[in-house]
């Protein structure tokens, strides 16, 4: 053959991509725990992972069709970007809108949370006076995000930071908190709610406060980062105004796939952080193309929805974790002395709980001490779950996920002992 000649490159015909299909054979009666871990999961056997919740972790099935994209894509880079990438993304656009109950136009992708409230809170037409409004339970870079977007960028604009005290036994509790903020604060224009409270873990009453807001014409934006796969999502019904979700957490994608739903009425406003030669253009077009940047998680969303339709969906999946969660609790506060976070079942995450550690020497109840502990207790070992700091005391935050089964929380157990141990040990040198 001459190879000077331009040839037809098959791929480039065929739009592979669009052609990958998530092989599901083997899926739909494997069993959740080792099984499903041994067989679909690339996790180290030698490592207890109790954190799905920070990062998640990739099923080796969906990692198959990432490292064919990528050959696909180096086959021929200008015909990836020029011609076939935004087929591939508005088709997982497509799925993930059909899965979340929300209409395809009204999502964008972008690669977490973090630039997803980024975007909407800088874009935001805040008016000298106006506030916004977070929790002390919002996520921490959240937090951040708005203490210093209403000191160093926008010094005109208030920051409200509701506080909520735990016990929380009923969502009235949390609805008249919200009540009487907004009467408090006539000012506040935009509320960031989160779906799923981090590392508290609350399911918040987000229907009933987005009614709220709307009644007290404030933007309602829903950070639901910890939302998809993992609780039931119905986004036209919701009926926030800006919704964002990862994929890579409850949903198997890989890092760096998250979404961004506005209502079409905030079209108008909202501006993509960075932008590159469809400034102006359409929302979909804006956010799609932000400089040359990886969208391959993005096209991976709709194998990693078919991934967990094809292990059993969430009825399945919410019944194993739920029952698991609660059996490790049970066995956690028998062996551990640990103690629940008082919070109504309701409002519990299924996937996601918390108990109150006792006391251990050398570690105060402190940022600092929390940060200690979790070092010596995680770095470097093969056990992985973390600690936050609720209220002034030290929190395990656990996490389940399909491939979890009970011996991974008997192996906490008895490394938990050991770590007191030691330590009470090193102490009494
Ligand atoms: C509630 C919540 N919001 C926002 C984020 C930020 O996510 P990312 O760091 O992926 O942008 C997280 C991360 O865990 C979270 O739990």
């Amino acid at each position: 053959m001459d190879q000077s000649k331009p040839t037809n490159i098959d791929s480039r015909k065929r739009e592979g991509g669009l052609a990958y299909e998530l092989n599901t054979d083997g899926l739909r009666n494997i069993k959740f725990g080792k099984e499903i871990r041994d067989k679909e999961f690339l996790l180290d056997p030698d490592v207890t992972f109790l954190n799905h919740g920070s990062y998640g972790t990739v099923p080796s099935r969906i990692i198959d069709i990432q490292n064919k994209l990528n050959i696909e894509r180096e086959r021929h880079p200008d015909h990836w970007y020029r011609v076939n990438c935004k087929k591939y993304v508005d088709r997982s656009r497509r799925a993930v809108a059909d899965f979340i109950g929300a209409d395809s136009d009204n999502i964008v992708y972008v690669s977490n949370p973090s630039v997803a409230i980024n975007t909407v809170i800088r874009s935001y037409p805040f008016q000298p006076g106006d506030a916004l409004l977070d929790t002390n339970l919002s996520y921490g870079t959240i937090a951040k995000l708005c203490k210093d977007f209403t000191s160093r960028i926008r010094p005109d604009v208030e920051r409200v930071n509701l506080q909520i005290d735990f016990p929380v036994l009923s969502e009235d509790y949390i609805i008249q908190k919200y009540e009487d903020i907004l009467r408090k604060h006539p000012n506040i224009k935009v509320a960031i709610i989160d779906h799923i409270t981090s590392p508290s873990a609350i399911v918040m009453p987000v229907k009933k406060l987005v009614d709220l807001c709307h009644s007290n014409n404030v933007l309602a934006f829903i950070d639901g980062a910890h939302a998809i796969g993992q609780i039931p999502l119905n986004i036209n019904d919701l009926g926030a105004d800006v919704y964002t979700t990862s994929v890579h957490k409850w949903a198997f994608a890989p890092r760096g796939c998250a979404i961004l739903w506005y209502d079409r009425k905030h079209a108008s406003w909202i501006n993509p952080l960075t932008t590159s030669w469809n400034i102006g253009d359409s929302l979909d077009q804006q956010f799609f193309e932000q400089g040359t940047v990886d969208h391959i998680p993005y096209v991976l969303a709709r194998h990693c929805l078919d991934f967990y339709q094809a292990i059993g969906g969430m009825s399945k999946i919410i019944q194993y974790t739920t029952l698991l969660a609660e059996e490790a609790r049970d066995l956690l506060i028998k062996e551990l002395r640990l103690e629940p976070l008082p919070l109504a079942p309701t409002l519990e995450s299924p996937n996601l709980k918390l108990l109150k550690l006792p006391a251990v020497s050398g570690y105060p109840c402190t940022e600092a001490g929390v940060a200690a502990l979790e070092k010596a207790l995680f770095e470097g070992t093969s056990v992985f779950a973390v600690l936050a700091l609720i209220q002034n005391h030290i929190y395990l935050r656990y996490s389940v996920q399909v491939y979890n089964d009970i011996d991974d929380f008997k192996t906490f157990v008895t490394y938990f002992k050991d770590f007191l141990h030691k330590s009470s040990d090193s102490l009494n040198v």
